[in-house]
């Protein structure tokens, strides 16, 4: 059990989150290596242990720090990279380069040579411009880049606007039109810098239904059908991404990985074996199902301002900075206050953050019990685009990171200080 009360305390994997406020000061993100290794169990049990020949590439963007590059180089992971910054984070943690897979719609100059310097396991091609590029940069390093493309399936899901990326109008991808898609798999086959292996999709995230998945999966065997049929040539490698939803309120259903990954195997394994071919390489790319669940979020609670008959406003001393996803995309979250979790609970309250803005408003409504300044309040399940997210805004100080694991914690990210807010600026 991650989550569990003692002497009206809230304990997280272990640990007395009222003592790590103290010992770390809030806001204080607190990330859980039990429950991170437990979902690598999950993933090894669900999915890269049920078919030979599977990758999990977990998506970096989600939270990176050199601590949990190492956690996940121990558990045999690879890791999906976006950024020079995150290639870089990385390498620092000495992760192995082969299983870096660089994604990314417009990857600079400087990231796409770091890339090739570097030997990533893959480049993931989003679109003609983005192989140009890859291809120039190969060829004058006389180096192999080792490519997929990403595809748009043009396939449409339910989840907000802003997490949807395989729809035909998305900055994503490889448009599936004829005359841009054919020639630019026929260079990359004849590219002597170039190792074609295959094609990657990602429909979006916080995805709840298999369908769009497997949608996507017969458009794409279509693909490799046609690709077959024009060049006699067959890929090896296919990525089907990430998306898959996990449960920040009741109203969330999350589905196991297999329910995702059966259907897709499935399809991939009978086009594969009718054909008397190889069976391709299977990757997929979890960022939140990875990593959403395994964090919380500290944070003390200061002024309380009541608003007859309207509203009382709970001010903590955080908010968009630390967790803007509420802001962003209207996400909810549950909360509680960690140091009274034996108090009934009675009455509703908006939890704000401290930033200049209006919007900045961290649970719209939260039962709590009697709610006093000092107390602590915890966030669940801040694990995923929370810490990755975090911004400097009114020059808010970037919190600290803590990784836990069966009652003992340590710093992984050190608070920022005020000096490191302006160690870049020259008068
Ligand atoms: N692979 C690719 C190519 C992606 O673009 C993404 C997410 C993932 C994998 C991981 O998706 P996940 O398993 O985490 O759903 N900031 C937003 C989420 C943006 C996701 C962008 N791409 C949020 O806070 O909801």
């Amino acid at each position: 059990m991650i989550l569990e009360t003692h002497n009206s305390n809230l304990y997280f994997d272990g640990c007395d989150t009222i003592e790590l406020a103290k010992e770390y000061g809030t806001p204080l993100f607190v990330m859980s290596e039990t429950a991170i290794v437990d979902k690598c169990q999950e993933l090894k049990k669900d999915f890269l242990s049920q078919y030979e020949n599977t990758r999990v590439a977990y998506a970096a963007k989600a939270f990176l720090t050199t601590a949990l590059c190492k956690i996940l180089e121990r558990e045999g992971f690879c890791i999906d990279v976006v950024s020079g910054g995150e290639l870089y984070t990385c390498i620092s943690a000495g992760f192995p380069s082969e299983k870096i897979e660089f994604n990314g719609n417009n990857k600079s100059e400087e990231e796409i040579s770091m890339a090739i310097d570097y030997q990533v396991g893959r480049i993931i091609v989003d679109n003609p411009a983005d192989y140009q590029v890859i291809q120039r940069i190969a060829r004058e390093k006389q180096k192999k880049a080792r490519i997929l493309f990403r595809i748009t399936p043009e396939i449409k899901i339910d989840t907000h606007a802003h997490i949807s990326t395989g729809q035909k109008d998305s900055k994503f991808g490889v448009p599936l039109n004829d005359s841009i898609f054919y020639p630019l798999i026929q260079a990359a086959i004849e590219s002597e810098y170039i190792e074609f292996l295959g094609f990657h999709f990602h429909l979006g995230s916080q995805i709840f239904d298999n369908q769009p998945y497997i949608n996507a999966t017969i458009k794409t065997l279509d693909l490799i059908e046609e690709v077959r049929k024009r060049y006699n040539y067959t890929i090896q490698e296919l990525n089907v991404g990430g998306g898959f939803g996990i449960r920040y309120t009741e109203g969330d259903s999350p589905k196991p990985y297999s329910y995702f990954l059966e259907p897709v195997m499935k399809l991939i394994y009978e086009f594969f074996d009718s054909r008397d071919l190889k069976r391709p390489s299977v990757v997929i790319e979890p960022g939140r199902s990875f990593i959403g669940e395994s964090g919380i979020t500290l944070y003390t609670i200061g002024n309380i301002k009541e608003i007859p008959d309207v509203r009382t406003y709970v001010s903590v001393d955080g908010g968009m900075t630390d967790n803007i996803r509420p802001a962003l995309y209207d996400a909810v979250y549950e909360g509680a206050i960690a140091n009274k979790m034996n108090l009934e609970r009675h009455k509703n309250v908006t939890i704000c953050g401290k930033c200049c803005e209006s919007g900045d408003i961290l649970i719209k409504n939260l039962c709590v019990p009697n709610v006093e300044r000092g107390d602590i309040l915890t966030v669940f399940n801040t694990g995923a685009y929370c810490f990755s997210m975090s911004s400097n805004y009114n020059k808010n100080r970037l919190p600290a990171v803590v990784l836990t694991k069966e009652g003992k914690a340590r710093l992984i990210v050190k608070r920022q200080s005020y000096q490191d807010l302006i160690e870049r600026e020259l008068v």
